[in-house]
């Protein structure tokens, strides 16, 4: 097999003797960017609508707060559209993922200054803030402690803040959750992943990425205290949602 190119995605690609549970490692960390983009249908435009969010909620005088920030991705969509005086705050517990997000905020051109921590979302003290991203990641928090780092969120917002919520949805229905898996197959097939690669990352994550119903999420920003939840993007079994405080 030929060498993948260099932040090519290509750690499923060869058969694994043993399979390890997903992890965002060194080596996801470098390939994350490509990873996600070939992986989440509609990750980019999540991107561009976080921009419109930072125009429209960010206020003077408040943060920006990106958890589970990755590569950084939302804090640089955010940064570059925030009006003076506000600071950013990116949150990531994987070391690696915050090494070179760090990295990246370095050689971006925007001025807003941004602050990249690595610590657990559960534990961070929240700043007051006008905007929070929580882009794919809640899915990845223990079910019994998103209830509580929802409501920490709501409480640090400002009035008229906003939490932009993304994530991989389950489905109540059989043949609903089916037809969308398999749709999401056919997406990362079209984006280049085998069959292969496909299968084993699909058991690597398993029981690490926990998806939720949409009636869930609602539910549950609601009684966060969220006064508005509005789904403002799907694609496929991905959707990204807009509360407000
Ligand atoms: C799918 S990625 C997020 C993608 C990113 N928000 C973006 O828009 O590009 C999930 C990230 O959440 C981080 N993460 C998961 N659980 C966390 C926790 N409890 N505290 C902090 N970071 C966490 C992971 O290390 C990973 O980098």
């Amino acid at each position: 097999m030929r060498e993948p190119a260099p932040g090519r995605d290509a750690l499923y690609a060869a058969p694994l003797a043993t399979q390890l549970p997903f992890r965002f490692d060194a080596a996801v960390a470098d390939v994350f960017q490509d990873m996600i983009s070939r992986s989440v249908p509609g990750y980019g435009l999540t991107l561009q609508m976080l921009a419109v969010a930072a125009r429209r909620f960010a206020q003077p005088g408040s943060a920006c707060v990106d958890l589970g920030c990755s590569l950084a991705a939302s804090t640089l969509a955010m940064r570059h559209h925030v009006p003076a005086g506000v600071h950013l705050l990116g949150v990531d517990n994987s070391q690696a993922m915050i090494e070179r997000a760090r990295a990246l905020v370095a050689r971006d051109s925007a001025q807003a200054p941004v602050e990249l921590r690595c610590a657990d979302i559960l534990d961070v003290e929240l700043p007051r803030a006008s905007l929070a991203a929580l882009n794919f990641t809640l899915q990845f928090v223990p079910l019994a402690e998103r209830a509580g780092l929802l409501s920490r969120i709501a409480a640090a917002l400002l009035p008229g803040g906003a939490l932009v919520l993304s994530e991989k949805l389950a489905f109540e229905d059989p043949a609903e959750q089916e037809l969308l898996g398999e749709l999401h197959h056919g997406f990362k097939a079209q984006q280049g992943y085998s069959a292969l690669e496909i299968a084993q990352k699909r058991n690597a994550i398993e029981n690490v990425l926990v998806p939720e119903t949409l009636q869930m999420h609602r539910q549950r920003l609601h009684e966060a205290g969220f006064r508005r939840v509005t789904v403002w993007l799907q694609c496929l079994n991905f959707v990204s949602l807009l509360a407000i405080r």
